[in-house]
């Protein structure tokens, strides 16, 4: 199974390679990032790649067998500033291609689709944590409902939540397929073009990976170990994730002092500075890879230590 990397060349452009440095690829995947990142480099670069997918690791690490200049760790990117210090080093960029990788949504036993029957998982790091299946099962009706509607924006959130706690009385909710018709029956209209559970999916998806939370984690983590001068390259897929990479490029180490504060010309820069406008997929690349359609990518460069 293969990966279709999103906006592939504008994200290693946007990098601005030194041929010589060391770079992070925070979600590997199956590599299409980091084999054009290696490409990029000399021989005396490097390039620290990082998934919490242990099929993904397994790809990596075949790739590392083979190139030297590639250095592997498996776990959550946020845990980058623990790598960073092992190795000694300083990267001039950091690439987070956030969400799930193709491999993961076509493979029906790791239940990410509504599309094909498997069972009811959603770990992107399956050696850890509550299965998708897990958590319906004890979670209260409030609390699921919240997450649909935050998560997924659905509308239906509170009628899809009791559908959820009330199906689960009289039979566990262990698969993809019973998950998606308890949405689908739950939902008064559908939106065009688009399975009623889509939303309900990437809800819970989200919320089983931690996935805002870990983001905001590694944004501040990031902050303090790119190098001066380094580029952070973030493509998102989800308006709450871009939102978050906007305010902490925009906000991260900035203070602004009240007006009649005694020290002139006082306040913090913050510690980035935005490169440009958020870059989306051409209507080609969408039309050859659909799931680029919602992808979003901001590309900031490090100004000052934080
Ligand atoms: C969209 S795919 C990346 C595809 C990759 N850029 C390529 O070209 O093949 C996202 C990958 O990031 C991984 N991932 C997502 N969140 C992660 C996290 N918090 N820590 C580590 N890996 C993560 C997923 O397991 C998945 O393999």
């Amino acid at each position: 199974m293969s990966h279709k990397s999103v906006l592939l060349d504008v994200a290693v452009d946007s990098l601005n390679i030194v041929p010589d440095a060391w770079y992070v690829d925070g979600t590997y995947g199956r590599g299409g990032h980091s084999r054009a990142i290696l490409a990029r480099l000399n021989s005396a670069g490097r390039l620290l790649v990082i998934d919490q997918d242990p099929q993904a690791i397994a790809d990596a690490k075949k790739l590392s067998e083979q190139e030297a200049r590639c250095v592997v760790k498996q776990g959550g990117f946020q845990n980058v500033g623990q790598w960073v210090s092992e190795l000694g080093i300083k990267p001039m960029g950091v690439l987070l291609d956030l969400g799930v990788s193709s491999p993961q949504l076509d493979d029906a036993e790791r239940g990410f689709s509504f599309l094909q029957e498997g069972p009811l998982d959603m770990r992107m790091d399956t050696t850890c944590g509550l299965t998708a299946a897990q958590w319906l099962s004890q979670v209260g009706e409030v609390e699921l409902a919240k997450v649909l509607k935050e998560f997924g924006e659905e509308r239906y959130s509170r009628r899809i939540a009791a559908a959820i706690i009330k199906a689960r009385k009289s039979k566990a909710i262990k698969t993809t397929a019973q998950l998606a018709n308890i949405v689908a029956q739950a939902c008064p209209s559908r939106e065009k073009g688009k399975h009623p559970a889509t939303r309900t999916f990437q809800a819970v998806r989200i919320y089983i990976n931690q996935e805002l939370l870990v983001l905001k984690e590694v944004l501040a983590v990031i902050a303090r170990v790119l190098a001066v001068g380094g580029r952070l390259v973030v493509i998102s897929f989800h308006s709450l994730e871009d939102r978050m990479v906007k305010q902490f490029v925009r906000d991260f180490g900035r203070e602004v002092l009240p007006p009649h504060a005694p020290i002139v010309g006082g306040g913090k820069a913050a510690v980035f500075r935005a490169l440009s406008k958020p870059v989306r997929p051409t209507v080609e690349e969408i039309d050859s890879n659909p799931r680029a359609r919602s992808a979003v990518l901001r590309v900031a460069e490090k100004v000052r230590e934080p």
